[in-house]
């Protein structure tokens, strides 16, 4: 009978150290074939139109903008995948929303995504992952 409440204790310090380390962020679901946006947002709203983010899923570049210039004016690198597909809001970054949308989504689109500020100091990354099932008929 003694041993119980430590028995407790212990279950409960175990389950923390569990969910500590797997509890992120819930991941962001949608079908195949919808839009969806990656949410990424300065806490202090800086305006970042004159400034540098950089979008990548899984390491490789979905979207890029600086000063202006972005992946849908030729600018920077872009996957195939996402070419044509991928939008910002141009009027959200004067309050620090760096935003994209991802439209026609597919399953490959699925991964963990980063939105990155190399321009900031110190530089900001924000981490997004996203999942897209199959559309289910
Ligand atoms: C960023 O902009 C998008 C598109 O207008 C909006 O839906 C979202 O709520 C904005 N995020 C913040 C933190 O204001
Ligand atoms: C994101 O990364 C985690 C850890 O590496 C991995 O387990 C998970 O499958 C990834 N998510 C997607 C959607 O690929």
């Amino acid at each position: 009978m003694e041993l119980l409440p430590l028995l407790c204790l212990c279950l409960l310090t175990r389950s923390g150290v569990t969910s500590a380390q797997t509890n992120g962020p819930a991941p962001i679901t949608v079908e195949e074939d919808r839009y969806v946006m990656l949410p990424c947002s300065l806490s202090n709203k800086e305006d970042i139109t004159s400034g540098v983010f950089d979008w990548k899923k899984d390491g490789a570049d979905a979207f890029f903008y600086a000063n202006g210039q972005h992946s849908n004016t030729g600018r920077g690198g872009q996957i195939q995948q996402f070419k044509g597909r991928v939008f910002h809001f141009e009027d959200e970054l004067k309050h620090g929303n760096a935003s994209i949308i991802i439209t026609n989504t597919k399953v490959a689109d699925s991964g963990n995504y980063t939105c990155y500020f190399p321009k900031l100091q110190p530089p900001q990354t924000f981490k997004i992952e996203l999942v897209v099932g199959e559309y289910v008929h």
